[in-house]
C-alpha cells in the first residue's frame, strides 16, 4: 500500500482537524504518500483531491471546523454514487481511504468497505454516538461550549428567580444533555432515551423553588419528544397558575463550532495516527476510537447499525444531583 486518502464528512466537530493534521503527518511518517479530499464524499464524487505535504497541514491543531471541509451525502447509499467516488480514487491511484466523520459518514464507509474498497473510520462526533468509542472527537469540546452558556444563564436566572430551558443538539442521543446537565448542576435533565412528561418537568421546577432554590435550569435533548418547543408551549399556557415562565436558549451550531479543548485535540491525534497504524498492517473495514482509555479498531459489521447505549446511572445521578 502506498497511497492513502483523507477526508472528513457529515457534521463537522471541534478535533477534526487534529485528526486530518495526524494522519497527514503518520502517513508522512510511515511512508505513505497522503492526499486530503475536498468536501467528504461529495469531493470524491466531484473528483477533488490533491496531495498533502507535512507543511499542508501546519498551525490547524487549534482550529475548529475542517480544512477539509465537509457535507452531507445522502446519495451516497446509492451503489452507482460510491461506484463514481471509487473511479476517482482508483484514477489517483489511492490504495486507501481515511473517514473521519460520526454515524452516517461512517455507514458510508462501511458500504464502501463492502463494495470491496479498503476504508478505515476515526469516530468523529459532538453526538457521541458512535459504537466503537467511549469519547468521539468533539463531544467533549462541546459539553464544555455548553457549560460555558449554562454558567452564564444561571447567573442572570438567579437574579430574577426565574426558570430556564437549554437546548443542546446531540439528534438521537441525550449524551451530550446528560453529561452538560450533570456538570451545568441543571435541575432537570430531558432526554430521548427516558421520556418525561412536561408535568413531571413542572414538578422538578416547583420543588426546586419551594426548597429554596433562586433558579431552575432544564436541559434538554434536540431529539427529545419534549424538546424546548413543546415544553416552551406547555410552561406559556402554565405561567398564570404555577407563577413561573420558561425561558429558553437553544445553543444550536454554537456547540460544533470553535477552537476544539486539549482534550479532542489530543484525542484526534491518536486516533488519526491510530488509523494509519492499521493501514500500515495491511488492515481495513474497522473503525477506530477508543475503548477503555486504550486505542481501539473495531471491525465495521460490529458497530454499523448499532446504537450506543446510554448509562442509566448517569441518568440516575443527574437526578440525585438535582434534589
Ligand atoms: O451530528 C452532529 C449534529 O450537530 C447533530 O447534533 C445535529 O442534530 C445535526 O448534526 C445537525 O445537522 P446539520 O449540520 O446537517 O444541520
Amino acid at each position: 500500500m502506498k497511497r492513502i486518502a483523507v477526508l472528513t464528512s457529515g457534521g463537522d466537530a471541534p478535533g477534526m482537524n487534529a485528526a486530518v493534521r495526524a494522519v497527514v503527518r503518520a502517513g508522512v511518517e510511515a511512508g505513505f504518500d497522503v492526499w486530503g479530499v475536498e468536501r467528504g464524499y461529495r469531493g470524491l464524487v466531484e473528483d477533488r483531491m490533491r496531495r498533502f505535504t507535512r507543511r499542508d497541514v501546519s498551525g490547524i491543531i487549534q482550529l475548529g471546523g475542517t480544512i477539509l471541509g465537509s457535507a452531507r451525502l445522502p446519495e451516497f447509499r446509492q451503489k452507482a454514487v460510491r461506484t463514481a467516488a471509487v473511479s476517482t480514487l482508483q484514477k489517483a491511484r489511492v490504495d486507501a481511504l481515511v473517514v473521519i466523520g460520526g454515524n452516517g459518514s461512517q455507514a458510508g464507509a462501511a458500504s464502501l468497505w463492502k463494495d470491496g474498497f479498503p476504508v478505515v473510520g476515526i469516530a468523529s462526533t459532538i453526538d457521541n454516538d458512535l459504537v466503537g468509542s467511549d469519547p468521539t472527537i468533539g463531544v467533549d469540546t462541546a459539553v464544555n461550549v455548553a457549560l460555558e452558556a449554562i454558567d452564564r444563564i444561571k447567573t442572570t436566572a438567579s437574579a430574577h428567580h426565574r426558570a430556564f430551558l437549554v437546548e443542546t443538539m446531540g439528534r438521537h442521543c441525550g449524551y451530550l444533555a446528560l453529561v452538560v446537565g450533570i456538570a451545568g448542576g441543571a435541575e432537570a435533565v430531558i432526554i430521548p432515551e427516558i421520556e418525561q412528561t412536561p408535568g413531571q418537568i413542572e414538578r422538578d421546577l416547583r420543588a426546586a423553588y419551594e426548597c429554596g432554590k433562586s433558579h431552575a435550569i432544564v436541559v434538554v435533548a434536540e431529539g427529545a419528544t419534549n424538546n424546548a418547543d413543546r415544553l416552551g408551549e406547555y410552561f406559556r399556557k402554565r405561567e398564570p397558575d404555577i407563577g413561573f415562565g420558561l425561558r429558553i436558549t437553544k445553543l444550536g451550531y454554537v456547540q460544533r463550532g470553535g477552537a476544539p479543548g486539549g482534550f479532542d485535540r489530543v484525542l484526534g491525534t491518536r486516533l488519526g495516527a491510530g488509523a494509519v497504524e492499521l493501514l500500515a498492517r495491511g488492515e481495513a473495514g474497522k473503525l477506530v476510537g477508543m475503548l477503555n482509555g486504550a486505542l481501539a479498531a473495531t471491525p465495521y459489521v460490529e458497530i454499523i447499525g448499532k446504537t450506543k447505549e446510554l448509562d442509566p446511572k448517569l441518568f440516575e445521578l443527574a437526578g440525585i444531583m438535582a434534589k
